[in-house]
């Protein structure tokens, strides 16, 4: 009985192996899928077409595209859905690494306030005019409307003391920005748990990322399920 039970809880393991690497495969696919929300590519007039020109960048679809270090994977540094008919903003999670996007000339109705958690670089942004900047304009250096077009310039640092303690998170906690008008809270060293209140040496990772919270979740499901299985044995 022991033996068995043994043996089907190494299954579990490799199926969530299996499962992540399928997960990572698509968010990585993902990334790019946004270059491809509109047809044709970036135009050399244009704002991200400039910069684009101007950072040395790749121009795949609607994206630009760098790497930052020889080795390193490219990413989206730019992004261009201007007049491309968008009435709403959905995921556009692949190009937050981003410097600029530009949305500008689209019936865009509304877009929500966490678009743009996450896009701790973006600090050129076009909008159709009657959409506020994300965080509003106090999460801004300066916004500007003209032609129609509204432009959000300067993404501000919520932290404004990034890397230090700071009085937006508990005490014991670094804040870091996470995107305009979001911050982020991480526990400084030696400190960990709720509120970062216990000191000590904590072994992984404080903030789990997407592969931490998904093999978190499918474990659970896997044990539960084989638990269940067990029992009833
Ligand atoms: C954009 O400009 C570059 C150089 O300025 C030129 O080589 C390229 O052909 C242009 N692309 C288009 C689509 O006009
Ligand atoms: C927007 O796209 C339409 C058709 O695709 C084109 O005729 C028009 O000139 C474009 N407008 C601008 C400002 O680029
Ligand atoms: C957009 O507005 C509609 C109606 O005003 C609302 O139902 C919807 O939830 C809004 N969507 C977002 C993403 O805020
Ligand atoms: C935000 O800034 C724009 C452009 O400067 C201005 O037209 C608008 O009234 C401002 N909105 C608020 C709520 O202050
Ligand atoms: C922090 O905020 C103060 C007052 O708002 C401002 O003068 C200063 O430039 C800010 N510092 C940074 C690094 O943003």
């Amino acid at each position: 009985m022991k033996m068995i039970a043994g043996c089907s809880q190494l299954k579990p393991v490799v199926l969530v192996l299996i499962l992540n690497l399928c997960f990572y495969a698509s968010y990585q696919l993902n990334e790019l899928q946004v270059c491809e929300l509109c047809s044709g590519a970036v135009l050399n007039g244009t704002a991200v077409g400039h910069f684009c020109s101007s950072s040395a960048g790749r121009i795949d679809g609607r994206c630009c595209l760098r790497h930052d270090n020889t080795g390193d994977p490219e990413h989206i540094i730019g992004l261009d859905l201007s007049n491309c008919s968008l009435t709403h903003v959905e995921d556009l999670h692949g190009a937050s690494k981003a410097l600029m996007i530009d949305l500008s000339l689209n019936p865009i109705v509304n877009i929500s306030d966490t678009a743009f958690q996450g896009f701790t670089e973006l600090n050129y942004l076009f909008l159709p005019q009657h959409i506020v900047c994300p965080g509003g304009n106090t999460s801004w250096e300066k916004v500007d409307i003209k032609q129609g077009i509204r432009l959000c310039e300067g993404q501000k640092d919520m932290c404004n003391q990034t890397g230090q303690l700071s009085i937006n998170c508990p005490e014991n906690s670094l804040c870091a920005p996470y995107g305009p008008s979001f911050f982020e809270c991480s526990c400084a060293v030696n400190f960990h748990g709720y509120k970062c209140l216990r000191e000590g040496e904590f072994p992984s990772l404080l903030v789990f990322g997407p592969l931490g919270a998904f093999t978190v979740v499918v474990s659970f499901l896997l044990w539960a399920t084989q638990r269940r299985k067990v029992k009833s044995q």
